[in-house]
């Protein structure tokens, strides 16, 4: 089974328009010709339509994702965002129940779980992060915390349905810390996260999903986090930021 590797950059709440598109193109001229693998980037919502517009297209060599999205279509929810207004500016793929939305803003996998079921009912791509906490790691609860999110994350979703997922394992104690999981570390959760996916749905399917992972990637343990079995991708922050980093990401070997 093949996978296509993502390499997905999330901007987080970072970079003015302008500072955006212009990190968005020099992204986009590192992408070109690539075909054996895929580019993603998240810029804030503020952002979005600036960016597709500038690099987006359907035959544009990086795809341009939003980092959250509503349930519903419109209504009263305040702050929110939804899919068919992020399709108007040309989006189709989003992150959702990154650590930050679930540890800094208290999403919990119910709601996860509402948001991605909504994207895809609306078309939406959804890139579906877990994750331990260093504190559920050293208790040795990182299987049953990811099962948790992976179960509850993906209820009510078909099997057709899962074929647009990507799943994104971010082991919190690594995000914005300077700690990287190590291969072997990596490795284990994403074997865990496929045998979780071959029980929930069946093997075929689980190995046809993306599976990537985040928290530290930088240019130095890209090749080495790539050359895992069933590490499929990386999702980016820090070094998403920085044109040169995200380049050799990129480009990893
Ligand atoms: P980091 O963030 O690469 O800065 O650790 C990753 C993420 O939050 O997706």
């Amino acid at each position: 089974m093949t996978r296509k590797p993502l390499i997905a950059g999330n901007w987080k709440m970072y970079l003015t328009r302008a500072e955006a598109v212009e990190l968005a193109s020099a992204v986009a001229a590192s992408s070109k010709g690539l075909t054996d693998r895929e580019v993603m980037i998240a810029p804030a919502f503020t952002s979005l339509a600036a960016v597709q517009e500038a690099v987006g297209g359907a035959d544009a060599p990086i795809r341009v994702a939003a980092q959250n999205v509503a349930w519903e279509k419109q209504g009263a929810f305040t702050g929110e965002i939804s899919a068919p207004m992020l399709q108007d500016v040309g989006v189709d793929m989003v992150i959702l129940g990154h650590s930050e939305r679930r540890h800094v803003f208290g999403e919990d996998n119910a709601m996860v779980n509402r948001r991605l079921v909504g994207a895809l009912e609306f078309g939406l791509t959804p890139i579906l992060c877990v994750g331990e906490t260093l504190e559920e790691r050293e208790q040795g609860n990182t299987f049953k915390t990811v099962e948790e999110q992976l179960s509850q994350g993906l209820k009510n979703v078909q099997a057709d349905q899962m074929e647009q997922v990507v799943v994104a394992y971010e082991p919190v104690w690594a995000i914005g810390t300077g700690k990287t999981a190590s291969k072997e570390q990596a490795q284990e959760v994403h074997a865990f996260i496929r045998s979780t996916l071959v029980a929930l749905y069946k093997k075929t399917l689980a190995d046809s999903v993306r599976i990537l992972y985040g928290g530290s990637v930088k240019p130095e343990n890209i090749d080495s986090l790539m050359a895992q079995p069933d590490v499929d991708g990386a999702l980016v922050g820090g070094a998403a930021l920085d044109a040169e980093s995200f380049a050799r990401i990129i480009n990893f070997t």
